[in-house]
């Protein structure tokens, strides 16, 4: 099984690219642009990777971006993930980035969209990955602020396909979002949401009725309401599950205590997917064989776990099949 989830063919639907920031990387780029960073060393930073929730992790995620400051390194970040992942088989990504973490340092949009969009050109050219870019508004800021963002990106909408909202999400409901998502909805971009990752089940009704999401990031605390379960199942709602994220950030103590297991019996639409892989211990491959692991999944579910990220997908109904197909055959191999 460890063979099979190493070679199979992955989608990745839920990867923050400030969250693939290596500790390596990001010493290296604040020698590069002068940035004194608070942790002495590689080791003390990593070190510091001991969250207990979702905020102790975001302060230092927040910290680590004043790296970012070139369109060299949006590129090289970029490049880096592609490279680590392709290595995974990883053939399809849709990622988020967090512009305002950016331009409220005084980066301008298209610095950040530039160096992203050329390593994923570079992706698809070199290593044959697809991906699509998902503009990501912060949730702790007011909704005028991501009304703002969203003026910032309208240059540069060819090379974005959809919005999304992260960041500290309890107190910060998605209805505080519903103009804006209206704004993007009108531009023709789709959208998505973290939900119920630390935030209630309501969280993740909002996420529907209000913000029209076609997935919902996280969406782990669905289990503690069944009509909800049922109203996802019988919609086909995909969830962006991240396994190593959940544990790492307390969400639940253990693997094995994890809800994916219960989740896919309800029949959810679960996807297994990384978050932010430099900070919660692994890229794909890493999250398949933690759940692996914990619950010793069959070929069957692997394989399902597989094609609902194909079909939860951005990509259109060809490119889909055509990487269904792959999976399977790696699967049947
Ligand atoms: N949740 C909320 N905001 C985030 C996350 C997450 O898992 N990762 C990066 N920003
Ligand atoms: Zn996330």
């Amino acid at each position: 099984m460890r063979a099979l989830i190493a070679r199979m063919p992955k989608v990745e639907l839920h990867l923050h690219i400030e969250g693939t920031l290596e500790p390596e990387q990001l010493f290296a780029f604040a020698r590069r642009n002068g940035v004194v960073l608070s942790h002495p060393s590689v080791e003390a930073l990593r070190e510091a990777y001991r969250f207990h929730n979702l905020q102790s992790f975001l302060d230092l995620y927040y910290q680590g971006t004043a790296v970012l400051q070139t369109e060299r390194d949006f590129y090289e970040l970029t490049m880096a993930y592609l490279e680590r992942v392709a290595a995974q088989n990883v053939v399809h990504t849709e990622i988020f980035f967090d512009p305002q973490s950016h331009t409220h340092r005084g980066i301008a949009m298209g610095t950040v969209v530039d160096g992203i969009t050329r390593a994923l050109k570079e992706g698809e050219q070199r290593l044959g990955i697809s991906s699509k870019l998902i503009l990501s508004f912060l949730r702790h800021l007011d909704e005028e602020d991501a009304f703002v963002t969203l003026r910032q990106a309208q240059p540069y909408l060819d090379r974005i396909a959809a919005v999304g909202l992260d960041s500290s999400e309890v107190g910060h409901p998605p209805s505080k979002f519903e103009r804006v998502f209206a704004a993007a909805r009108e531009l023709g971009l789709p959208a998505v949401a973290h939900a119920g990752e630390e935030g209630p089940p309501e969280y993740i009704m909002e996420a529907l009725e209000r913000l029209q999401v076609m997935r919902i990031d996280h969406g782990v605390r669905v289990v503690e309401c069944p009509g909800l379960v049922a109203r996802l199942v019988e919609e086909a709602i995909p969830l962006t599950v991240c396994p190593l994220s959940n544990t790492r950030l307390r969400v639940f103590p253990d693997m094995k205590s994890h809800t994916l297991k219960q989740m896919m019996d309800y029949g959810l639409k679960v996807t297994i997917n990384s978050d932010d892989p430099a900070y919660f211990g692994g890229y794909m491959t890493e999250n398949f064989l933690a759940v692996q692991d914990a619950f010793g999944f069959d070929r069957q579910t692997l394989l399902t776990l597989g094609l609902n990220a194909v079909e939860a997908s951005l990509l259109g109904p060809d490119e889909k099949a055509r990487i269904a197909e792959r999976m399977r055959a790696a699967v049947e191999q």
